[in-house]
């Protein structure tokens, strides 16, 4: 599986028609559309006979549902908020497919347990992505970053935390020159992405490589080039997927331009390999480091294609959802200030005592809970849990979901469940850590635990692999602003709206934070 954690975002932006414009000339794109239109109305209705039973949001007639499809695109949660009030299972009409949609806390677990042959996390996200053509072929054949991802990277997350805790500093220090006395006035979004571009790079790739503008700017922009190959293909029909996918320019221009910046650093790192066994002084402890030698376990040493794939992949997955939750995180703190000095307070303590540390971040419980209660109410997409049926399913309430179905739990609804959580509507940053407090709760609700509660990394054997990296760097940052900064909006002002693109949650993209030194 390629495409992982990016899968789901690409998923919900499969119409967003404005990427394509500046590859794509118009009537090419009104072509597209028109053809667009045509298929999925057609595709909607077969599809449609074989769902017939299970109850429809929105018309279903022809048409209509193609209509229904376009309001789901400007306001999915609307619509899904609909769905789960009234039903237990319900369906959407997408662009280019339903998709089957479960409510509540008790069906998500049921969901997530299904096993891989009746629902596929996999099959998901390489449909929803066309991950061969959008991202990498070699990838999609031997998802080795996965696997090093979940393994490798979350076992060293230790001795990689002074280095995160380095370029965080060092990234800040560049991108918000604050002083004590005036306002800085900083683009949000981009600063943050910036942010977790280098620091996440560092662990990637080290630390010559993640301060390189030139590596930076490829690995940064693959999501787009890959949003926009997913865009492309979504408008298109199943049988012409395998003949235009082939022809996408994006991916395959970022493999070749990536390709100068890592393959000469591998050869050099096989050649010590070579040399010196799997244990040398000064051997490098980053994701390519490990990455290279799974694939020499794996007899795919000189698949250097692969590995350069797996670098991007890496990329993909974990800065786009990152930058988007830490934006969103910001924003809370940004619009409610008073929260900064318990923060600080928190923050200040453990690092005296303990420095930068993975153990200190583990004590940083508030730090914690406002991530998770931030992510909570703004999530990075409205579903999650996603899997496509391999053979009819038969679900706990009698419902049929026949083989080829796609299916997922509804993310923001089920983390605004009054059932779930007490005044679900309201943010209130230190709601886990409160939890936490109470007797045989302290594990239970720390930022990286899912539940069917609490699926913002999904739920059960295929959540989010890279979120115990993605919670140390986040902390990381946002210990790193509190400590730092004093952070608000203009004239005091309140979270900017996000943009919903079909499921996708994007924080305001061009909204300003203020930042002004801390004075001691
Ligand atoms: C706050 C940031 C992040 C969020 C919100 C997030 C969210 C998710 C979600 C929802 C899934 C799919 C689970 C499902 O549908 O059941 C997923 C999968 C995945 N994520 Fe993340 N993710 C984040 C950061 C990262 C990072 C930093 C990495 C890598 C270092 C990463 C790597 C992956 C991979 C490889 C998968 C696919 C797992 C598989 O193939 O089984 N993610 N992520
Ligand atoms: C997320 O944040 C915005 C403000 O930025 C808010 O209006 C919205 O209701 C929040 N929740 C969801 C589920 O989008």
């Amino acid at each position: 599986m390629a495409s992982g954690g990016g899968a789901f975002l690409c998923s919900t932006l499969l119409s967003d028609v404005h990427l394509l414009q500046h590859d794509m000339d118009q009537s090419a794109q009104l072509a597209c559309i028109l053809l667009a239109v045509l298929c999925a109305t057609l595709y909607l209705r077969i599809r449609f006979d074989t769902l017939r039973t299970i109850p429809t949001i929105g018309p279903s007639a022809p048409v209509l549902s193609y209509i229904a499809a376009y309001k789901f695109l400007r306001n999915a949660q609307e619509v899904l908020q609909e769905g789960y009030n009234k039903h237990k299972v319900f369906k959407v009409a997408m662009l280019d497919r339903w998709i089957v949609v479960v409510s509540g806390a008790k069906m998500n677990e049921e969901l997530r347990r299904l096993p891989d042959e009746a629902m596929s996390f996999i099959d998901a996200a390489d449909e929803i992505t066309q991950s061969k053509y959008t991202i990498a072929p070699d990838v999609q054949k031997h998802p080795i970053h996965v696997k090093v991802i979940k393994e490798h990277l979350t076992r060293n997350l230790a001795p990689l935390l002074p280095d995160i805790a380095e370029e965080v500093d060092y990234s800040f220090q560049e991108l918000i020159p604050a002083k004590q006395d005036e306002w800085l006035a900083v683009p949000a979004y981009k600063t943050m992405s910036e942010v977790i571009a280098r620091a996440s790079n560092r662990v990637f790739v080290g630390i010559s490589l993640c301060r390189n503008p030139q590596y930076l700017e490829i690995a940064s922009s693959f999501a787009a080039e890959v949003l926009r190959g997913c865009t492309v293909m979504g408008l298109m029909p199943n049988f012409l997927k395998p003949i235009i996918g082939p022809h996408l320019p994006w991916s395959r221009r970022a493999i070749k331009r990536m390709a100068p910046h890592v393959i000469p650093i591998i050869e050099q790192r096989q050649r010590q390999l070579e040399a010196h066994g799997e244990d040398w002084t000064g051997k490098p402890n980053d994701l390519l480091m490990w990455l290279v030698e799974e694939a020499n376990h794996a007899g795919l040493a000189n698949n250097m294609n692969l590995l350069v794939q797996s670098i991007l992949t890496a990329n993909f997955v974990a800065v786009h959802t990152s930058s988007i939750t830490f934006t969103h995180a910001l924003y809370h703190l940004a619009a409610n200030s008073q929260y900064t000095e318990i923060l600080r307070d928190e923050v200040e303590s453990i690092i005296q005592q303990d420095g930068w540390t993975k153990i200190a971040l583990g004590k940083m419980w508030k730090l914690d809970s406002f991530l998770k209660e931030s992510q909570r109410v703004n999530g990075t997409s409205h579903i999650s849990v996603m899997r496509i049926a391999l053979k009819d399913v038969v679900l706990s309430d009698g419902t049929m979901i026949p083989a080829g179905t796609f299916v997922a739990a509804a993310a923001t609804s089920t983390h605004l469940d009054e059932e779930n959580y007490e005044n679900a509507e309201i943010f209130n940053p230190f709601r886990f850590s409160d939890k936490r407090l109470e007797d045989g709760e302290k594990n239970k609700h720390q930022y990286v635990s899912t539940s069917s509660e609490y699926i913002g990394f999904g739920h059960g054997k295929h959540a989010c692999p890279g979120r115990f990296f993605a919670a140390n760097e986040l902390k990381v940052m946002l210990a790193h602003i509190v400590l730092n900064y004093d952070v608000m909006f203009e004239n005091e002002g309140k979270k900017p709206d996000n943009i919903f693109v079909a499921t996708t949650v994007l924080p305001a993209p061009d909204a300003k934070v203020l930042f002004r030194k801390r004075s001691l």
